[in-house]
Parts: C-alpha cells; structure tokens; sequence
C-alpha cells in the first residue's frame, strides 16, 4: 500500500478514536508480512473513565495484526490530532519491541494533515531496551 493510501485511510480510523477525556485522538497502523504480502492492521486510542485502564493505539493496532496472524511488525505509523506528530509511549515502545525484533524497523509518526511528519527507528527510541532474543 502507498503512503498516500495508507495515511488516508489512517485519517478515517483516527476520526473513530475513543477520546472523552484528553481530547487527543491517535490512530496507528502495523505494517506486516503474511504469506508473502503486506498488510495493515489499524488501530485507535481507547479511553476509559477510569483513566489508567486506556489502550494506546499502538497497542490496539499490535492486538489486531495478532488475531489476524501478524508475526513481525515491519513498519509503525502513528497519527494524531495534535498539531505536531506525537511519539510512541514509552509502554507501546517496549510492545513494539516485542514484535518488531528489527532496530532498525521504521516508525512514521505525522499529524492528521501529514504536513509534519517524523521519521525514526525503534533502535532510536528505545536504545538498550529488554529483550531476551537479543
Ligand atoms: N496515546 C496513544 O494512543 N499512543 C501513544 O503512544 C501516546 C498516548 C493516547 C493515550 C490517551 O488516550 C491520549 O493519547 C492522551 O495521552
């Protein structure tokens, strides 16, 4: 899928983020290979009144790349509502670790109108991180 598409489509599932509370609505997009072509799960941030028990939308869109039989993450995008991309949290980072084994795997963070845009690697954003298969 191109970019183009991908970020389109990533504009439809950030306007269904569950928000009530922060008002900051996030979508994201896993990228993964099955059976030798690419697909996209999507995912969106899941807030709850009782506030600690909110899904990141990383954490949501890596749920359903599981149940549909993602094995490795090749590619993160994240999207916001905010005026600047917003990074993965530090939680979301570690679970992206756990099924992005690559540091060099790429992390795409925009905002809704992808005017900005951040291009990082999750060897950049969570340098000597845990992980046993290391
Ligand atoms: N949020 C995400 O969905 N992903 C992140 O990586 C950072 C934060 C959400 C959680 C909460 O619903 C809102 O953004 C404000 O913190």
């Amino acid at each position: 899928m191109d970019s183009e598409t991908l970020h389109r489509n990533l504009r439809d599932v950030l306007s269904r983020a569950y928000s009530p509370y922060s008002g900051v609505k996030v979508a994201a997009a896993v990228e993964y290979e099955l059976n030798g072509e690419t697909h996209v799960s999507y995912g969106v941030n899941v807030e709850n009144v009782s506030y600690g028990l909110t899904v990141c939308a990383e954490r949501s869109a890596i749920s359903t790349a599981i149940g549909l039989g993602m094995k490795k993450i090749t590619a993160l995008h994240v999207m916001s509502n905010q005026q600047d991309p917003i990074s993965p949290c530090g939680a979301c980072r570690q679970v992206v670790t756990e099924f992005m084994g690559d540091v060099d795997g790429p992390v795409h963070c925009v905002n809704e109108s992808c005017e900005k845009s951040w291009k990082t690697t999750l060897g950049q954003l969570l340098p000597n991180r845990f992980d046993l298969n290391e």
